[in-house]
């Protein structure tokens, strides 16, 4: 807030980093949100889509409708890489969907342009040094960059009644199931576009509740062993993935790519 606003009449600017395709990517389901949330002091100010504003050579008519609707009637500007971005001043929420091998490099260039504030789509990055080193990149400014990653299964109503009855059932044990709904021909697609993994894709969701819910941390794994009866690994233009996979402590985890 700066000074002389009162209290309440804060606005937060937002710049989303990989908006992706509408009714498709997870940026433009996060722009629509926040776009309704205008009287709540959401102000969306840019979009940076590398792809789209960028490297593809023939951009989707539905993609360039949206984005003249958007700089037209809501007032934003569309960059192809966050280098583009204008310095951030400090009320800017950063939020950044992009692949997620991406995602690395989008967090530090917004760190450059002076991010105090980023909102990263989990997995946020590839590998646990990655993310290690984006931590210590946010925490070692000057001014601190404050980083979420959400995760809403830890509060979503089935989960917590499933808790609940568990907690209140001897000997009960809890199967999260998550199924995506690809064809088999899409799974290519699927592997690409989604490279760092089933588990840390997709799992990860319930991977959270059994960290949030089940005392899981690294100290507390002591074997992990893929069921090779009920898993299938594939490998669709050199990315190697699961179709399905099983893994988990006190609950487990059953995961599929097609329904
Ligand atoms: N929280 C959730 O439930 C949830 C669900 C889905 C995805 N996600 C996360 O959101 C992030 C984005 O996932 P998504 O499924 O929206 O990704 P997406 O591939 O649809 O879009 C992300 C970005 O990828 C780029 N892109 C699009 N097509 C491309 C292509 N053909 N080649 C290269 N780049 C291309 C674009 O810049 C786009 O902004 C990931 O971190 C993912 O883990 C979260």
């Amino acid at each position: 807030m700066t000074t002389g606003e009162k209290k309440g009449s804060m606005r937060v600017k937002v710049v989303l980093v990989g908006c992706g395709m509408p009714k498709k990517s997870m940026g433009w389901y996060h722009l629509m949100q926040l776009l309704e949330m205008k009287d709540q002091g959401v102000d969306v100010v840019g979009i940076v889509e590398p792809f789209f504003c960028g490297i593809c050579k023939d951009v989707p008519g539905e993609f360039t409708k949206f984005r003249i609707e958007m700089e037209k009637d809501h007032g934003i500007t569309f960059y192809g890489s966050p280098n583009e971005l204008p310095e951030l001043c400090p009320s800017t929420l950063c939020l950044l969907a992009g692949r997620t091998c991406d995602n690395p490099l989008y967090f530090e260039t917004c760190l450059d342009k002076g991010a105090k504030c980023i909102y990263l789509e989990k997995p946020g990055a590839e590998t646990v040094a990655q993310l290690e080193r984006m931590r210590n990149l946010a925490s070692s400014r000057t001014v601190p960059c404050k980083v979420f990653v959400g995760f809403n299964k830890n509060v979503t109503p089935y989960v917590t009644k499933a808790l609940a009855f568990a907690a209140e059932t001897p000997g009960s044990h809890i199967n999260f199931v998550h199924n995506n709904s690809y064809a088999r021909e899409e799974l290519g697609e699927c592997f690409e576009r989604n490279s760092e993994g089933m588990l840390k894709n997709m799992a990860i969701h319930e991977l959270c509740l059994l960290v949030s819910f089940y005392d899981v941390r690294v100290d507390t794994v002591f074997k992990i062993e893929a069921d090779k009866a009920k898993s299938e690994k594939k490998t669709i233009n050199g990315f190697t993935d699961l179709g399905e996979g099983v893994g988990g402590k006190g609950g487990s985890i059953i995961t599929g790519r097609c329904s």
